[in-house]
Order: C-alpha cells, then sequence, then structure tokens
C-alpha cells in the first residue's frame, strides 16, 4: 500500500468553492436586501454543478459516473457497517455516490427554480418576463424552490453526518483526500489525467470563479440585472405627481386596489383629517390613472401579495394592509419616530426608489439614527 493520488486539484477545488457557496447562499437567503447576491452565488452554484455533470461523464477515474457504486445492496451493507467493520472504497463508496447524484440533480434544480423565482417574483434577471405572465404563480415557484433548497440541505447534513461517524468510528481519510488527493492504494490505481481533462478543470474553475466575479462587478448584466421600470411620474401624471406629492411620499398607484382609490379619491375632503381637494375634472382624472395603475392592474410582487393578503374591509391606508403590516412587524415602532424617518408613512426614508414605483429588496435600507 502506497498514497496513490484519488481527486485532481480541480475536484478538489469545485469541492472547496462549492462549500463555501452553499453555506453563503444558506445563510443570506433570509435576508431580502441580500437577494441579488443570493442570486449571484446561486448562478455560481449551478455553473459548478453543471461541469461537475460532465466531468462525471469524462473519463476521469472515480470522478467518472461509472465508477459510482448505485448498487443497493452493497449501499446497505455499507450503512449497517457504519458502526461495525466496514469495506474500504478508494473512490466514492455507495453512500457519497448516492448523495452525489442526489446533490447535484437537488443542487441544479434549486437553481433553476431559483432563477424562476427571481423573474416572476421580482422581475429580476434572465427570466425577468416572466413576471408578466406567470406573476400569478409566484407563490407557488417560491414553494417548490424552497422545497428543492431544503431537500438539498438536508442530503448536505446527512452527507457530512456521514463522513464524521465514518472519522470518528473508523478514522476514515476521506476529508484529507479531499483536501490533498491522496489515499491509500495501489501505485498503479492512481489517478492521472490527460491534457484535455486538465484544460477542462481549468475552464471549470476559471469560470465559475469568472462568473462570480463578473456579476457582482456588473449590476447590469443579464442573469441579475433588475429589469422593473422605473415610472416617472411626473410625466406619466404630472397632475397626480403634483397633488399626491405635495404633503407626503408619493405613493405608487399599485399599492392600493382600486376599490380603495375610488373611494379615497371620493372623500379628498376628509383626507386622513385633512382637506386634499381638488376641482371635479382634476380629481376624476387623477381617480382614473389611480385606478387604470392598481394593484389589480400590476403584476409586481408588492400589489400581488397586497391583494392576496387583503380581507373584505376597505383600507384606504397601505399602512393599514395585512400584507404590509407583515412585512414590517420585525421594525421597532421607535424606528419609525427617528428623526431622519418620522413617520411610517415616510416610506422612501427606507425605500429609496418608492417614488419611482420601485421597491426592491435590494433597494431597502433603514437609515441609520
Ligand atoms: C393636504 C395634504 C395632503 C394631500 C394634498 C394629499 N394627502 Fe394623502 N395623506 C395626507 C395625510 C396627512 C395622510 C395621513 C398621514 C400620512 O400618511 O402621511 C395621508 C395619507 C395618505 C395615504 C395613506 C398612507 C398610508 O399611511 O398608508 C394615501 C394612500 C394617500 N394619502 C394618498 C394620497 C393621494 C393619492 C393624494 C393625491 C390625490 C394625496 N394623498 C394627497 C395628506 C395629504
Ligand atoms: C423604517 C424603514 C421602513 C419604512 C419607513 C417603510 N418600510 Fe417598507 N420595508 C422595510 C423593510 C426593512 C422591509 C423588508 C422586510 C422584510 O424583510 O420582509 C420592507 C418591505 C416592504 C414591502 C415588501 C417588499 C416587496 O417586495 O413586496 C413593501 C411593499 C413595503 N415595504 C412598502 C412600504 C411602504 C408603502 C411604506 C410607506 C407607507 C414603507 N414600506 C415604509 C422598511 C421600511
Amino acid at each position: 500500500m502506497t498514497k496513490i493520488y484519488v481527486w485532481s486539484i480541480f475536484t478538489r477545488l469545485f469541492h472547496i468553492l462549492l462549500v463555501l457557496a452553499v453555506l453563503i447562499v444558506f445563510v443570506i437567503a433570509d435576508f431580502e436586501n441580500l437577494l441579488s447576491y443570493h442570486a449571484v452565488v446561486g448562478y455560481m452554484i449551478g455553473l459548478l454543478f453543471v461541469f461537475r455533470l460532465i466531468w462525471g461523464f469524462m473519463n476521469v477515474r472515480y470522478s467518472r459516473f461509472k465508477d459510482f457504486n448505485f448498487n443497493i445492496k452493497d449501499l446497505l451493507e455499507y450503512m449497517l457497517g457504519i458502526f461495525g467493520s466496514k469495506k474500504e472504497y478508494t473512490g466514492h463508496n455507495p453512500a457519497s455516490s448516492w448523495a452525489i447524484i442526489a446533490m447535484i440533480v437537488l443542487g441544479l434544480a434549486s437553481v433553476v427554480s431559483g432563477v424562476i423565482v427571481y423573474g416572476t417574483q421580482e422581475g429580476m434577471g434572465v427570466l425577468s418576463f416572466l413576471n408578466i405572465s406567470l406573476f400569478k404563480d409566484m407563490d407557488m415557484f417560491e414553494d417548490i424552490h424552497e422545497l428543492f433548497a431544503n431537500a438539498f440541505m438536508a442530503v448536505i447534513f446527512i452527507h457530512i453526518a456521514g463522513v464524521v461517524i465514518d472519522k470518528l468510528l473508523h478514522k476514515s481519510k476521506a476529508v484529507e483526500s479531499m483536501i490533498d488527493g491522496y489515499k491509500n492504494g495501489d501505485e498503479k490505481d492512481s489517478l492521472k489525467l490527460t491534457l484535455w481533462q486538465k484544460l477542462f478543470g481549468v475552464l471549470w474553475i476559471g469560470s465559475s470563479i469568472f462568473l462570480l466575479v463578473y456579476l457582482l462587478s456588473t449590476p447590469s448584466n443579464i442573469l441579475t440585472s433588475d429589469n422593473n421600470r422605473a415610472v416617472d411620474y411626473r410625466v406619466e401624471h404630472s397632475l397626480f405627481y403634483d397633488e399626491c406629492i405635495s404633503c407626503h411620499t408619493l405613493y405608487p398607484p399599485h399599492l392600493l386596489p382600486e376599490k380603495s382609490w375610488i373611494t379615497m379619491m371620493d372623500d379628498l375632503q376628509n383626507h386622513f383629517g385633512d382637506d386634499a381637494s381638488l376641482d371635479a375634472i382634476d380629481t376624476n382624472s387623477i381617480k382614473e390613472y389611480l385606478v387604470k395603475n392598481s394593484a389589480e392592474n400590476s403584476t409586481r410582487e408588492a400589489s400581488f401579495k397586497i391583494l392576496k393578503s387583503m380581507d373584505a374591509n376597505i383600507t384606504l391606508a397601505i399602512t393599514e394592509m395585512p400584507y404590509w403590516k407583515k412585512r414590517h412587524k420585525e421594525i421597532d415602532k421607535s424606528l419609525f419616530k427617528q428623526k431622519n424617518i418620522g413617520n411610517i408613512s415616510n416610506c422612501k426614508a427606507c425605500h429609496k426608489n418608492i417614488e419611482q414605483g420601485l421597491l426592491n429588496d435590494k433597494d431597502i435600507k433603514i437609515p441609520q439614527g
């Protein structure tokens, strides 16, 4: 028995990049304003896996899928042997063979479904056009994405648990081999890469890192760019702009349902304790514009979710909508009174582009007091 080369530098770099990327993607998944980083790292995971898939069909010893052991009997034997004596495998053991396939499939499914959610829900990225046709299914796609991602995570935990048990009970060298590339074996079984395989490996790791750097440094790239159109309300309807921005934030019409706008516009005299009345022609013109662009006529996430969360009551304030309350319930009440915010209706303190009709997660920023 001598030390033989089993995992090429490319396999090992892939492994370490994947570990880091998956860690990051999961840790930041719940931070709305980090969504574009979540997407960037997600794309990188996708590319890493696509190359890994091709690598599995190349003639690379131990890494090629035909060297994987998918035999169910061997798998059971391996699992049962975990706490007893266990057969040593030079390449992937039956458990890791299954785990790797599951991780590739679930990882890619998570990435693809993530790109669909990014498009349908946020109107962002390469599938942003799907927002128009499929926005009504945004919640379903999100559920599917979470299902794949959680299943992916579950397999990762099982994989790690297996490695740890193997290490503790059998003093396995699997972890070390993933770092230095060597295992014990017969010299004739050592891994040798052809020139083409080495070139492919350089392309694999190089393009994955390049993709990451490129997406991070080029916000307007096709994969993560924001395709929500900023609205210039002053141009679209100058009367609405001038009248409705004079006392407070210019609330985008798509944040309230038609019924709310009609009720509000029919009683501008008693507008939240103020008299905001206008002559009949102007009132009607603004009302028409608001109705035409109300939540019912918008495909944006906020509109869809405001409508979905609504109860039978006609609410005139956006801040009284269940969806608004839900999304802001974790914000400390005292924060709204902070002097650079003032009151909860000062949306633009935290949503810098709201007066252009944009409410993207990445633009949400709570100002420091
Ligand atoms: C004379 C001042 C004034 C004018 C003009 C005015 N508003 Fe208001 N509006 C208020 C006050 C005061 C409130 C309640 C406190 C707040 O939200 O700032 C309010 C609240 C609102 C709210 C609820 C905000 C929330 O908290 O969810 C909406 C929506 C709204 N206004 C729409 C409009 C529209 C549309 C126009 C233009 C037709 C308009 N307002 C013009 C004074 C005004
Ligand atoms: C003190 C800061 C702050 C103020 C003021 C504020 N928001 Fe928010 N808003 C946030 C934060 C933070 C989130 C994200 C919460 C989360 O992570 O779910 C958010 C989320 C949202 C969302 C959901 C985002 C989406 O993509 O659907 C909407 C819609 C929204 N705010 C509208 C408003 C409106 C309208 C106002 C003004 C009436 C307002 N907000 C005032 C901080 C604020």
